[in-house]
């Protein structure tokens, strides 16, 4: 009997727990009111503090020393910011911002210090680097005039800079800091205060808008700058800190770009290097040359996918008709695709997820060295490559002689055998009954980072966003 009552009265916890989770998506309380953890709207502790989801939550709360000391604690120990920026100094100066303090949501603090993060790399830097070199005295502005000797360049959390911003700062805060800039880099708390001050002005207005316009109102040139990294940066950031303060970020829809693809000769002969679009525009005109130590970037719009590969032994007219020992594709500018066997890159830009996928493949054989180094993206963007010599350790059936009798190329052991077993075809055209062969297993320790047949495990096409891509021939 006891034993029954006890377990339908966890029966009842149970269900007022899924009530209450349930209910906190319709949550929408009145600006003045917190959201609850369970999604009740309130005034009180139990709601305004841990576990507040929205309204005026207690900053006390959402920015605790955890939180705070696991950005600075990635800042080195050398760095001048560690022993400046405290928790405390920045619950100080959020304190003396009423309009910050009674409104702020746990969005707005991930959003915040994803930015505070980038700017001063993880609370490493009070001053921008070799600031004094730069000029942020804006003559024209009369209301704020430069003090004279007095520098104006980027300093604290959000690197407030320009005679402007410090003048209009400094009125807001009752601090003459057109006279003494020098305060916003030598008091924590007044570093925070400046830096919340641009905040409500600037940043504030457009929260509702998303994490990209935030980015927008603070630095417009990255979002259009050919090196994302900087937007990337502080994406991957907001996303870290959405998700240990348990908030959603939301879509983060960062405008289309085009991708840079630098085509690098690092051979010591010369390759043509050949492009071929499965979707898009031709790149680069469909091929042409790199000399020994040469390199070309060409561009690409979102959604483009295609392969890129390096011809070697090429003879072409002057109006480029001609051939190559490997690589061919019917002249200077590529007709088509390759005539195995090549090493390939590949490559779909904005894909599944708004992600490029990419990856080396030796599928069609062998050819050159490649590697694929992603830059200045984010996500999980690895370098991707086949750097070992495989024509030195191709088996004799697979071999390619070119005309000086030096091996030049290495079959894939579906081009030479044209089995269904090593085409994967037939009975074997599943990845279950298509497993390494023999000779598979040869190219893939040979090229651990690359596709060595068609069924090789998936985990070898990576993906990444907003990068731009080196593609290096014998890297
Ligand atoms: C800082 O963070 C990066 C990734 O965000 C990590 O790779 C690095 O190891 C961290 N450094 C320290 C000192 O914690
Ligand atoms: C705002 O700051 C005041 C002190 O100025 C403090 O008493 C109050 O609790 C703060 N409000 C919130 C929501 O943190
Ligand atoms: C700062 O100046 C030094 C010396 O002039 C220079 O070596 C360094 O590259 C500069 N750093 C930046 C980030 O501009
Ligand atoms: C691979 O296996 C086939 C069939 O068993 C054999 O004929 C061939 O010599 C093997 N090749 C290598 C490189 O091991």
């Amino acid at each position: 009997m006891p034993l029954k009552k006890i377990s339908s009265v966890s029966l009842l916890l149970i269900f007022g727990f899924y009530y209450e989770t349930a209910k906190s998506q319709f949550c929408g309380c009145s600006p003045v009111l917190c959201c609850s953890m369970y999604g009740y709207c309130g005034f009180t502790e139990g709601y305004c503090g841990s576990g507040c989801k929205e309204g005026p939550c207690r900053i006390t709360k959402i920015v605790t020393q955890k939180f705070f000391d696991g950005i600075i604690s990635n800042a080195s120990n050398g760095c001048a910011g560690k022993k400046f920026y405290t928790r405390d100094s920045f619950i100080e100066a959020a304190r003396t911002n009423l309009e910050f303090n009674t409104s702020v949501t746990r969005l707005e603090i991930a959003t915040m210090f994803a930015h505070f993060t980038y700017e001063t790399q993880h609370f490493c830097k009070i001053e921008e680097v070799n600031g004094s070199s730069y000029d942020y005295c804006d003559e024209n502005n009369l209301q704020y005039p430069c003090a004279q000797g007095k520098k104006y360049y980027g300093r604290g959390p959000m690197q407030l800079s320009w005679n402007y911003n410090y003048g209009s700062c400094g009125q807001s805060l009752g601090l003459d800091l057109l006279r003494e800039p020098e305060l916003v880099g030598s008091n924590p708390t007044v570093a925070f205060r400046a830096s919340l001050w641009f905040w409500m002005n600037n940043v504030r207005p457009v929260l509702d808008q998303g994490f990209v316009a935030t980015i927008k109102a603070i630095n417009s040139l990255e979002l259009s700058s050919e090196d994302q990294s900087a937007v990337s940066a502080r994406v991957e950031y907001y996303t870290n800190y959405c998700k240990q303060l348990g908030v959603d970020p939301g879509i983060i829809d960062l405008p289309s770009r085009l991708t840079v693809f630098t085509l690098k000769n690092k051979c010591s002969h010369t390759v043509w290097a050949a492009t071929l679009a499965g979707r898009g525009p031709r790149l680069g005109g469909g091929g042409f040359k790199l000399t020994s130590g040469a390199s070309q970037k060409l561009q690409a719009p979102a959604g483009w996918s295609g392969r890129f590969w390096a011809r070697t032994g090429c003879k072409f007219d002057a109006s480029g008709n001609g051939r190559c020992i490997t690589g061919d594709c019917g002249g200077l500018r590529c007709n088509g695709g390759a005539v195995p066997p090549v090493t390939l890159a590949e490559f779909t830009l904005v894909g599944d997820g708004g992600k490029d996928f990419y990856d080396v493949s030796l599928v069609d054989g062998y050819n050159v060295k490649l590697g694929i180094r992603p830059y200045g993206g984010y996500g999980d963007c690895r370098y991707a490559g086949c750097i070992t010599d495989l024509n030195a350790n191709c088996p004799n059936e697979l071999k390619v002689m070119g005309p000086q009798n030096n091996v030049v190329a290495c079959k894939s052991a579906c081009a030479v055998f044209n089995t269904d077993q090593y085409c994967c075809r037939g009975a074997f055209n599943t990845p279950e009954t298509c497993p390494p062969t023999n000779y598979s297993r040869i190219f893939k320790e040979a090229c651990p980072i690359a596709y060595s047949y068609a069924y090789d495990d998936q985990t070898n096409t990576f993906t990444c966003s907003r990068a731009n891509y080196e593609i290096t021939f014998c890297p």
